[in-house]
């Protein structure tokens, strides 16, 4: 039979429901929003409000596609923090209101943790591509940098953050300056492919131990268009394929220069990628090089899974479910949380 557990994500800007049959994954329901194009953010009043018209027929298509009825489900998983809290609440209070419907418990989820536990669903064919432990993970999302220490399932330790901005941000942010739409992540990469990534260079920060610093690249970019600009008005336009791959390379360098010192001092050498940054094919193709020079096994989460999904929630679900860490009826969601140093 096996254990279902009905995963729910409303962090941010995408209302996902999934369903898994203990790490099985049976579906992977996901609506975004467009509403926040043209805002070039997200608008987090829009957010929740979306979230509250998707939230049932994103459940209802979930379970449908899973060919699972309500009363199969064992618990329901939820994202509490961090995000946005307007949407967590939505969430969080649909959690609730089905849990107690059904009798049934509901467990409570850390997004940044979810993003690292997509690597041990089974999806697709169904093989078992998961990580042994100890393993490193560079999380890199819209919201999150994160260089962690993955202990076991429920044991993560985190060995270095960003200081500001994160490198989804640093994406996004240099993005709008090329005038690319929001998230422009997606859109430097595909400009990236075309470009000479040696053209222009941008600062780096210095930093000692395994912090990352974003908002000194994001200064320099800035700095170098307006100088660029005052010179010629049609130099984004011109360039605008070998800024995208020289602004790529940078980040993907600041990047895996922290994870190859973590590794070098841990001595471990099972290294993953997780959030929406690691569909970057510049930083995939990067870890790919990196890891035939120092032998290590590297672990890319396939691209449907790199950015939110609740695939991740339920997974992580499943995990607490086996170990009795169920949420008690009155939890609330915070818009921050963050594992702690020394574990979860
Ligand atoms: O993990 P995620 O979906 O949301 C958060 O939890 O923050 O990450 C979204 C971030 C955005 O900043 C987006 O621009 C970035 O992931 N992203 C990319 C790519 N795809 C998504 N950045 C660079 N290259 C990509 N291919
Ligand atoms: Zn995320």
């Amino acid at each position: 039979m096996g254990t279902i557990i009905l995963g729910i994500e409303s962090s941010c800007d995408d209302t996902s429901a999934a369903v898994v049959r203990d790490r099985t994954l049976l579906s992977n329901v996901i609506a975004g929003q467009e509403v926040h194009e043209k805002y070039g953010g997200v608008v987090p009043e829009l957010a929740s409000r979306a979230h509250q018209q998707h939230i049932v027929p994103v459940v209802d298509t979930a379970l449908e596609a899973a060919g699972v009825g309500r009363d199969q489900v064992d618990a329901v998983a939820f994202t509490r923090g961090p995000g946005l809290l307007g949407s967590l609440l939505v969430g969080s209070s649909f959690a609730k209101g089905f849990t107690a419907a059904l009798g049934i418990p509901m467990i409570e989820v850390n997004h940044l943790q979810a993003h690292i536990m997509v690597h041990f669903l089974l999806a697709g064919d169904a093989v078992d591509l998961s990580p042994p432990f100890p393993f490193l993970c560079l999380l890199v999302s819209g919201g999150h940098t994160q260089l962690v220490r993955v202990e076991s399932h429920h044991e993560m330790k985190i060995l270095g953050r960003t200081i500001d901005d994160a490198a989804g941000e640093a994406f996004d942010k240099c993005a709008k300056l090329l005038g690319l739409p929001y998230p422009g992540g997606p859109h430097v990469d595909r400009l990236a492919s075309e470009g000479d990534p040696g053209k222009f260079s941008f600062s780096r920060p210095r930093l000692e131990g395994f912090d990352y610093s974003f908002s000194g690249l994001k200064t320099s970019f800035l700095y170098f268009l307006r100088d660029r600009l005052k010179e010629d008005q049609h130099f984004i336009d011109k360039y605008r394929h070998d800024l995208a791959a020289s602004l790529q390379a940078t980040i993907v360098k600041i990047l895996m220069d922290k994870l190859k010192r973590a590794s070098k001092e841990t001595g471990i050498r099972h290294v993953a990628l997780a959030g929406g940054v690691s569909a970057n094919s510049g930083l995939r193709q990067e870890l790919l090089r990196v890891s035939e020079n120092r032998g290590w096994k590297i672990y890319i989460p396939p691209m449907r899974f790199t950015t939110d999904n609740a695939a991740m929630i339920a997974i992580t679900g499943y995990y607490r479910y086996l170990a009795g860490q169920f949420a008690p009826e009155d939890i609330v969601p915070l818009a921050r949380i963050y594992f702690s140093e020394e574990g979860s």
